[in-house]
């Protein structure tokens, strides 16, 4: 069975709070990231859990579980349940915040080198995003922008991650039109003025495979639609997940955190409820990069919300 969107499609109300929403989703995304410190020995837990209770102070909620993906480990990686891992003196961390206010999403992530052993590939990859969004404003297409970033990172002499691209926002969606690539593909989106798109390229070294490939771990989940099941602790939860994340996504941690919940969340996964997001990591082991902004296209250019 479908979900049924109706009602918040006609909620004429939320949908014209787009642009303040995601403008305050931005700022209190920005604050969090800003006052963030990694250093070796803190654990993914902490760092997840910091954050997302930070952005809830702050009067928001996470729109993803935060994303701790680390050197090959290129995205959709977060704590796990008891989750022990802790980042080390020799990591290159990505954090990719998502904040929401009321549905509206602002997304984006850094990069920290905590081995001091990649600062090149680190500039390459904050160039490439910096050089992209400097060329964008009403009128231009997402050609434009991924000729602009693939030419930047090619001039620094490193490679692009070819099968993940950036994408547009919609209220509780995360990843919608249009397809934000960081190549000059053809047949490009001509961007509008209010469009809110967000930039993210994926930037590893030149002699590695340049594309990711999934994990059979998977620590991210949405809901995927309503399917019948007799388990009446799935069915409880799945109105609880509902309740609270609409389509956007959770993990683990956040539902399933008794031997219990965990039976009916593989109830839920079984019968087609959740959808199970996994861990994506570059196919040849290359450390990867991530910068990502989300923007608002202006007529004369485009602002960077987080
Ligand atoms: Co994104």
């Amino acid at each position: 069975m479908d979900i049924d969107f109706s009602d918040m499609e006609e909620d004429a109300e939320a949908m014209a709070k787009r642009i303040d929403y995601t403008t305050e989703a931005g700022k209190v995304a920005t604050q969090v990231r800003d006052g963030l410190k990694i250093k070796p020995g803190d654990t993914y837990s902490d760092i997840a859990g910091s954050i997302e209770s930070k952005i809830k102070e702050l009067g928001c909620e996470y729109a993803f579980p935060l994303n701790v993906s680390v050197n090959e480990i290129t995205a959709h990686d977060t704590a796990g349940v008891g989750d022990s891992r802790s980042v080390t003196e020799n990591d290159v961390v990505k954090i990719d915040i998502g904040v929401h206010k009321d549905g509206w999403i602002a997304d984006g992530a850094i990069t920290y080198d905590i081995s001091g052993k990649h600062g090149k590939l680190l500039e390459a990859g904050k160039l490439a995003l910096e050089n992209g969004v400097s060329v964008l404003k009403a009128g231009k297409s997402t050609t434009d922008l991924g000729a602009e970033i693939e030419k930047t990172v090619k001039s620094k002499g490193f490679k692009l991650i070819d099968n993940l691209n950036g994408h547009g926002l919609e209220r509780y969606l995360i990843h919608t039109a249009p397809d934000v690539p960081n190549y000059p593909a053809t047949g490009g989106y001509v961007l509008q003025e209010g469009d809110i798109i967000a930039i993210e390229p994926f930037v590893t070294y030149p002699d590695k495979a340049g594309h990711v490939v999934e994990m059979d771990r998977c620590e991210i989940f949405s809901i995927g639609g309503f399917e019948p099941t007799r388990n009446t602790d799935a069915r409880r939860m799945l109105n609880n997940i509902f309740n609270e994340r609409k389509t956007l996504p959770f993990a683990e941690r956040h539902y399933a955190k008794t031997p219990i919940e965990r039976l009916a969340m593989r109830e839920l996964l079984r019968n087609g409820s959740l959808i199970a997001y996994p861990v994506l990591r570059e196919k040849s082991g290359g450390v990867v990069t991530q910068f990502e902004h989300t923007v608002l296209i202006e007529k004369s250019g485009a602002k960077i919300l987080f």
